[in-house]
């Protein structure tokens, strides 16, 4: 298996679609998606864009969706619920199709949305994301960041070397790193990994997170590692299901 990573979807060479992309936002989207089907979420269909994402969801049945979404890390207004892991409660999320905008995870997952196989990853669902693709025996993956507006990210690159760091100690002869950006991710798995939060809370993301108001329930939900068994995959064009 040959792993890369790319800060964010624009670093991708315009000539390369993957055969697996599994796609970062710790801070929170992945986060958000991955406790949402856990949850019972029917699916997660993802926007970028905010018309696109009214229109698909006008024709859907109001008693079976949400609308959920984020811009500036704030809830969107007239949105019912914010882009928040701990927010995606059973109750609320069963049995429904979530409508999900954010301000850069959606981004990433439509600008490789033509990937043969595309799974999300965030910390808590390290260890499924990585034991499906053993499973898969996947030969390429290309691991994408998310970031903010464009540019790197601390804590998508963390958990980049996670995911890593992982499948290089379960399977270590048929793991290649593929490219630098990977080799610093593990750098950073390695200076963290006794203490994720820590590292969320050090990333420009998550100072602007703590800038808006008391987010500790977010922040330890996003960096609680291996807690989750599911893994979101794209079922149809921007629409993510559990498996
Ligand atoms: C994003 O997609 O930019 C993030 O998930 C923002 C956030 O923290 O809500």
């Amino acid at each position: 298996m040959e792993l890369s990573y790319f800060h964010v979807a624009d670093d991708v060479p315009e000539d390369l679609v993957p055969e697996t992309a599994v796609v970062i936002d710790v801070l929170r989207a992945t986060t958000t998606i991955a406790w949402a089907l856990h949850n019972g979420a029917e699916a997660v269909e993802t926007f970028s864009d905010l018309h696109e994402l009214q229109k698909k969801s006008d024709a859907w049945n109001k008693t079976s969706r949400l609308l959920l979404g984020e811009r500036g890390g704030q809830r969107i207004k007239g949105f019912d619920l914010g882009n928040s892991p701990v927010m995606v409660q059973p109750e609320l999320v069963e049995g429904k199709r979530l409508f999900m905008s954010t301000t850069n995870g959606t981004r990433s997952l439509e600008a490789v949305r033509n990937a043969e196989n595309l799974y999300t990853l965030a910390l808590p669902n390290r260890k499924a994301v990585a034991e499906k693709l053993l499973a898969d025996q996947a030969t390429q993956v290309c691991i994408i960041g998310s970031g903010w507006e464009g540019s790197y990210s601390l804590e998508d690159s963390f958990a980049a070397g996670s995911l890593a760091a992982f499948l290089l100690e379960k399977s270590s002869n048929s793991v290649k790193v593929f490219n630098d950006e990977l080799h610093a991710a593990l750098a950073l798995w390695d200076r963290w990994k006794g203490d994720p939060e820590s590292c969320l809370r050090t990333a420009s993301h998550g100072k602007r997170l703590a800038a808006l108001g008391n987010h500790d329930a977010d922040f330890n939900c996003c960096a609680s590692l291996d807690q989750l068994s599911i893994v979101p995959y794209q079922s149809r064009p921007g629409v993510l299901s559990a498996s």
